[in-house]
């Protein structure tokens, strides 16, 4: 028997549901990082509700954002021992898990929404889900577009390499982004993305780098002034479930995780660019000012390439299959 979940209050649906069990029902607990408005939310709803809709509405969907159930990088423990269904995170937090998804954090290696799209959607995005659950116990089943990550901080304009001496800047715990500022002439603070505002707030670190909608959905507009429109990352967020989760799933139930995710992945393309521009002037109107690095990204690139990229060809799977990927991006 359905039930029309919709028009029954949570307490006369637990009632009802005692009535007419429905088999093997579950909610499942998904873990966000941001917080409501995000892309990672949108991508999450989206998801939740193409999921439920699949299923008849058997299964369902918890989303617990904000760094809830745990810091992005512990929720890729839990949920590679099982007792975490799905979490949705940045890249940058699987790659200390999966090496080889730090492809997608070379700096400048993604450079247009395009980039990430083929990337994500071809061969490369089917070899990382691959890797992913092999090295880390995860199966990525969407992609969040999430939009080029700019530097923001509370002291000052920057427009050029220079301008970083005397910042403490905050990146995740991920070696290829701490190699990037190293190379860029200072050493960054690494810490968990959830304690990342406070942080801000009380001054320990005076700046980081996020996307315009990470930066307006966690309100850093509210710790940070400055911003520097750098597109050394693009950001991608997975959405990713257990794999040990995933593999008890009946076969049907699996088939609507990956088409729900699918689905969200196309709603999130389509979000990033319905929303980023508004989302960036709104956020000039809420005081923040934002730069462009003087005479363009040249040398922020050339170190960053040069410096970087030799280091990690090993890990992220040889210099031939960075090589392969830049051809597959016309480079
Ligand atoms: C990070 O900076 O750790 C992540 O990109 C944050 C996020 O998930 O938005």
């Amino acid at each position: 028997m359905k039930l029309n979940t919709k028009l029954l209050t949570s307490t006369a649906l637990v009632s009802a549901m005692l009535i007419f069990p429905v088999a093997n029902a579950k909610t499942f607990k998904m873990a966000l990082g941001d917080a409501e408005g995000s892309a990672q939310y949108e991508l999450g709803s989206k998801f939740s509700e193409v999921f439920a809709e699949k299923t008849g509405g058997e299964h369902k969907i918890a989303m617990f954002p904000n760094g809830q159930l745990g810091s992005e990088q512990d929720t890729v423990n839990e949920a590679a021992i099982g007792t975490l269904d799905f979490s949705l995170l940045a890249i940058n937090n699987i790659t200390p898990f999966s090496p080889k998804t730090g492809l997608l954090t070379l700096p400048y290696m993604i450079q247009s929404l395009d980039d990430a799209v083929k990337l994500t959607r071809g061969e490369v995005g089917k070899e990382l889900t691959e890797s992913t659950i092999q090295d880390a116990g995860i199966r990525i089943v969407g992609w969040s577009y999430t939009g080029f990550r700019v530097l923001t901080n509370s002291k000052k304009p920057v427009t050029k390499l220079e301008d970083l001496q005397g910042l403490v800047i905050r990146v995740p715990k991920n070696e290829i982004m701490l190699a990037t500022y190293k190379a860029w002439g200072i050493n960054a603070t690494p810490m968990a993305w959830s304690e990342t505002f406070t942080a801000l707030q009380q001054g320990v670190v005076d700046g980081q780098d996020n996307p315009y909608l990470t930066i307006s959905s966690m309100k850093f507009n509210e710790v940070q002034k400055y911003v520097t429109n750098i597109r050394y990352l693009f950001s991608l967020e997975p959405l990713v479930v257990s794999e040990s989760v995933f593999q008890d799933l009946d076969e049907d139930v699996q088939k609507a995780i990956l088409e729900a995710g699918e689905a969200a992945t196309l709603h999130s393309e389509q979000f990033l660019k319905d929303t980023e521009d508004r989302i960036k002037k709104e956020l000039v109107e809420k005081g923040m000012e934002i730069s462009d690095p003087e005479g363009g990204e040249a040398e922020w690139i050339e170190k960053a390439t040069s410096e970087v990229w030799p280091a990690y060809y090993e890990s992220v799977g040889g210099k031939e299959r960075v090589d392969a990927v830049l051809k597959l991006l016309g480079r």
